[in-house]
């Protein structure tokens, strides 16, 4: 694409789609425009590779189009479309029994939705349905997407801007790793669940304090509400584990899954009920409906991602990786004080610099040097930093020569060098 050409698609992209968006990039001196991308790289329509760690906070878990992905996905296309929402069918069946035995325990219904929202929104509205309540316990700087209950229970500052908070009463959000607050919300009676992200992405993964998922589940069986594990970024394998609340010893009550699901080549999500709180689908056949909820073609994309996410050593290379990745960046710690720490569970990884908006900063000194990295919206000293889990030596290492140089560019423009 010539500069005129990227230009021409920028004002169009304003004109008729994300006028917001293309201001605030330009104001931060980026003009992304995806084009061709493979692996862990996408390249910019200017023709620049980009090194990938925001991947879409895990869609791309696998890398750009994997390959496998993508034939599975063409074979789909071969034999099936989005099939009848209404009815039966073998891909459907086929995914919730592969996600029933991937989340074990008494988890077992996969209520199947378009998007990690929707599938947030099934878990608020079985949790009420299956308590007879109506509040929701979640974070401050919690992040759950922006549909309509999802919106309302993640941090108000997204909700307000679409008056789209509470009411506050069916609302509640407590600080992240406060045991006593969160014991105050659930003792205040009415809680249908306690809604959280396993590692609160938007917030910059502050990592669980030892003990506090553990005992925010309890505080859940003491007072009847039920828990549910918002996984849809620290899912599929990121932590080294298939779920990132495994590590933690916590069975949820729901799981919500989306991104990594899909392959990146097929929207596709789940909220994946255990037995005791799924009442609603034995009573009511059409208590949810969505039309592109459990897709056909999304299925068998799925299943071609849970069958790779099971093949020996490829998710105990997230930790692997994470340890290779860690070891490197605490060199670039020492070499360079900008960088203040790194936040890890597994390739969830957060970076926390010395400056308030870090974040940005660092985003646009990646854009330069060929690392397309995301700030925390919520926490925007942090950088959210998420390769793929298909990591090798090689690549780790080239990416953290990528860090070091962004790192760089940024403490030179702090005059900090
Ligand atoms: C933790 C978490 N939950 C839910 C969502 C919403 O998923 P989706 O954008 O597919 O609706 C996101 C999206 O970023 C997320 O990070």
């Amino acid at each position: 694409m010539t500069p005129e050409e990227k230009q021409d698609l920028l004002e169009r992209a304003a004109r008729y789609v994300c006028p917001g968006r293309v201001e605030t990039f330009r104001m931060m001196g980026l003009t992304p425009v995806m084009a061709r991308r493979e692996g862990h790289y996408f390249w910019d329509a200017d023709g620049r590779r980009l090194f990938d760690v925001h991947i879409n906070g895990g869609t791309f878990n696998l890398g750009h189009r994997h390959p496998e992905v993508v034939a599975a996905l063409h074979a789909a296309a071969d034999v099936y479309d989005i099939g009848n929402h209404h009815l039966p069918s073998e891909p459907r069946a086929r995914l919730g029994e592969a996600l029933a035995r991937i989340c074990g325990g008494s988890l077992r219904y996969s209520v199947f939705a378009a998007s990690g929202s929707e599938a947030n929104d099934i878990a608020i509205k079985t949790a009420r349905r299956a308590t007879g309540r109506r509040r929701i316990v979640s974070l401050e700087g919690s992040y759950h997407g922006h549909t309509g209950l999802c919106l309302a229970a993640g941090d108000v500052r997204n909700a307000q801007y679409f008056l789209s908070d509470g009411p506050p009463a069916e609302f509640v959000q407590v600080p992240f790793n406060d045991l006593d607050a969160m014991a105050n919300a659930l003792r205040a009676g009415d809680v249908a669940a306690v809604l959280l992200e396993t590692i609160p992405a938007t917030y910059g993964f502050p990592m669980p304090r030892p003990g506090y998922l553990s005992g925010v589940k309890a505080l859940c069986e003491e007072t009847g509400a039920l828990f549910v594990a918002d996984e849809v970024q620290t899912g599929l394998g990121r932590t080294g584990r298939m779920w990132a609340i495994e590590g933690y010893g916590v069975e949820p009550d729901i799981l919500v899954t989306g991104k990594g699901l899909s392959g990146g080549m097929y929207p596709i999500a789940a909220a994946v009920l255990s037995e005791r709180v799924a009442e609603w689908l034995r009573d009511n056949g059409w208590g949810h409906v969505s039309t592109f909820g459990g897709a056909e073609i999304g299925c068998e994309v799925a299943l071609k991602v849970i069958e790779i996410l099971e093949r020996p050593g490829v998710i105990d290379n997230a930790r692997v990786m994470s340890d290779r990745l860690a070891a490197g960046l605490d060199g670039i710690r020492e070499r360079h004080p900008f960088l203040l720490e790194v936040r890890r569970n597994g390739l969830v990884m957060g970076l926390r610099f010395d400056h308030e908006i870090a974040g940005p900063l660092m985003t646009a000194a990646g854009y330069e040097v060929g690392l397309w990295a995301f700030f925390a919206g919520f926490q925007r000293s942090v950088l959210q930093f998420k390769p793929a889990i298909i990591l090798d030596a090689g690549k780790a290492d080239e990416l953290l020569g990528l860090v070091e140089d962004a790192v760089a560019l940024c403490e030179k423009r702090l005059g900090a060098a």
